[in-house]
């Protein structure tokens, strides 16, 4: 006999009319080719290591696999920065590599979905060199702007740090770039541009690929001109380059292009509201959209760089964004780490409770209301690193984040920001998968591209999967009992309890079933002592092997996180 609170904070939008779709019932799985698995010896993480690790997706049971970037770059954004999109970084393998991959995929009945960077190229992309050289149909596929070399157009600063613009000698104009010097935006105002990415992505989807993730897919538009942009912004202009005022119908264009396609899109928007999801995905757009409201919690007012204020968040935060996007949006994305994010684990969770901590993370992403994503190494429980200096740092962002930050006057040097670089950094989620306990943790032979984080001793793929209880094993019974319920892909969602400030729990409902999960978010016992109402349940996973705990009066433990059927 269970009993559970009935009070409620948001109302569950009540939906009847379900609509069913393989990519609602999907979980994927994330995969940053160069830090996944190297089959070659080469220190890099390669596709053909991907194929090798097919059959261990299959056992986890993920039904899609997320490919980063696998594209020609010169990666001066690991990938980002795409030189060809119609072939395959030597240092990944061939496109028969590629090819191999998706077939081996497809024979376990796991979808491939490829990441879309169409906001901008690399420099070395022809269309970039033929457009410095004012060649043909190419001489607008950029945002070119007059200038003096010592004045840029405006004031908009990159993502990356420092000004979105770069004087080009061989052109003489500037180019904008919203990320790094080595990424031209491309001008999406160019029909040219528009149709030849159409073009572009329907060579892949010919090549049977199951949809795409669509890169900093809010930044397509930017404001007529190029207005001087707001200095008080995080990102000063980011008011004209973000959601701008011809991005619906950019988008509307894109989505055109899979209509006769069976696929699933999602697209990343680092600044849309929770009210604005809706207005991108959906019947005529794409089917998802990366809202990032709660991986904002613990950054300060001046975003995620600032060093005043950093890394403190609250439950009730959590709770509340989590359960707009769940009652506001019509299908929102599940996510609480990707390559961009600091590890779950160590940002949500409590590196003193690792298995705790991180399997109540793996419970609210895989009984949400969405589709759940993965991103590798959270599956064991992967943890952020420890970075001595900058010169152990690879992510463009993090080097131009310190570099504004002293160029700004803010602070000196990077002394005086490790601890928030070694609580923000992108590397985190870069440092290499943590397969065995041998020699680089089985990532590679030798010379890994980047340092592995040290632990991989204790945390690693063969050492969670031999142990009955693991976070490993927790992640494959969310995502069987998942597919195995109705009611946790499409079931309402209600929260309970909204002002604890240890639970978060919530129950999810379809028509006669009704679900309940109860995660203790903290490092103390916790009494579900509310005024309740009895109800008969069921424990169908908990993170405790020994006797879960039942709210009756009883203490959930630190990070217990239980799933009941009532
Ligand atoms: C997206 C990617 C990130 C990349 C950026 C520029 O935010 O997730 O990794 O650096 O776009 O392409």
């Amino acid at each position: 006999m269970t009993q559970f609170n009935s009070q409620l904070t948001t109302e569950s939008a009540q939906r009847t009319d379900i609509d069913e779709q393989w990519w609602k019932e999907a979980a994927v799985y994330q995969i940053y080719p160069r830090s996944f698995n190297d089959s070659d010896g080469d220190g890099v993480g390669d596709i053909p290591g991907i194929t090798e690790k097919a059959d261990y997706l299959d056992d986890l049971g993920v039904d899609v696999v997320w490919l980063c970037p696998v594209y020609e770059s010169p990666n001066a954004d690991n990938g980002y920065d795409i030189s060809d999109y119609r072939s395959i970084m030597d240092e990944f393998g061939t496109m028969a590599d590629w090819e191999e991959l998706l077939a081996e995929l497809h024979a376990r009945d796991i979808r491939l979905i490829m990441d879309l960077v169409v906001n901008h190229t690399s420099k070395q992309h022809e269309w970039f060199q033929q457009s410095r050289r004012r060649e043909g149909e190419f001489e607008d596929y950029y945002h070119w702007v007059d200038g003096t070399p010592d004045e840029p157009p405006n004031n908009w600063k990159s993502v990356f740090g420092g000004p979105a613009w770069t004087y080009d000698e061989e052109r003489g104009q500037w180019y904008l770039h919203l990320f790094d010097p080595e990424q031209p935006d491309l001008n999406w105002r160019n029909p040219d541009v528009r149709d030849a990415i159409t073009e572009m992505v329907t060579w892949w989807l010919e090549k049977g690929i199951d949809g795409f993730r669509l890169d900093a897919i809010d930044h397509l538009s930017k404001a007529d001109g190029y207005p001087d942009g707001d200095p008080d912004e995080p990102i000063v202009g980011v008011e004209h380059f973000s959601h701008g005022p011809r991005l619906p119908e950019y988008l509307d264009e894109l989505a055109a292009a899979f209509e006769d396609y069976d696929t699933m899109t999602v697209g990343e928007m680092g600044g849309a509201d929770i009210e604005q999801v809706d207005d991108f995905a959906g019947d005529d757009g794409l089917d998802m959209i990366f809202q990032f409201e709660h991986m904002g919690i613990d950054a300060g007012p001046d975003g995620p760089w600032d060093p005043e204020q950093f890394g403190e968040w609250e439950l009730g935060d959590l709770k509340e964004i989590i359960s707009q996007q769940q009652n506001q949006i019509d299908w929102p994305t599940l996510f609480f780490g990707n390559h961009d994010q600091p590890r779950p684990v160590s940002r949500f969770g409590d590196e003193s409770y690792h298995a705790e901590s991180a399997t109540l993370i793996a419970t609210l992403l895989l009984t949400l209301r969405g589709t759940p994503y993965i991103y590798q190494g959270e599956e064991i429980g992967m943890t952020n690193n420890e970075f001595d200096g900058l010169e152990e740092i690879d992510d463009p962002m993090t080097v131009g984040a310190v570099d504004d930050l002293i160029a700004d006057g803010v602070v000196d040097s990077y002394e005086e920001v490790a601890d928030l670089v070694n609580y923000q950094s992108r590397d985190h989620a870069r440092t290499p998968m943590q397969w065995d306990d041998t020699e680089n943790a089985d990532f590679t032979d030798e010379n890994p591209w980047f340092d592995l984080n040290e632990n991989f001793d204790e945390i690693n793929v063969e050492a969670l999967r031999s142990d009955a209880d693991s976070i490993w094993q927790h992640y494959q019974d969310l995502i069987d009992l998942r597919q195995a319920e109705d009611v946790l892909v499409y079931g309402d969602y209600d929260l309970l309890l909204p002002d604890h400030d240890q639970f978060y729990a919530y129950q999810r409902t379809l028509d006669d079933e009704r679900f309940v999960i109860v995660l203790n978010w903290s490092n103390e016992p916790a009494t579900f002592d509310a005024d309740v109402e009895a109800i008969d349940s069921e424990i169908l996973i908990s993170n405790y092997s020994d006797s879960p705990s039942t709210p009756s009066g009883e203490a959930f433990r630190p990070y217990e996180a239980v799933v009941y059927r009532c």
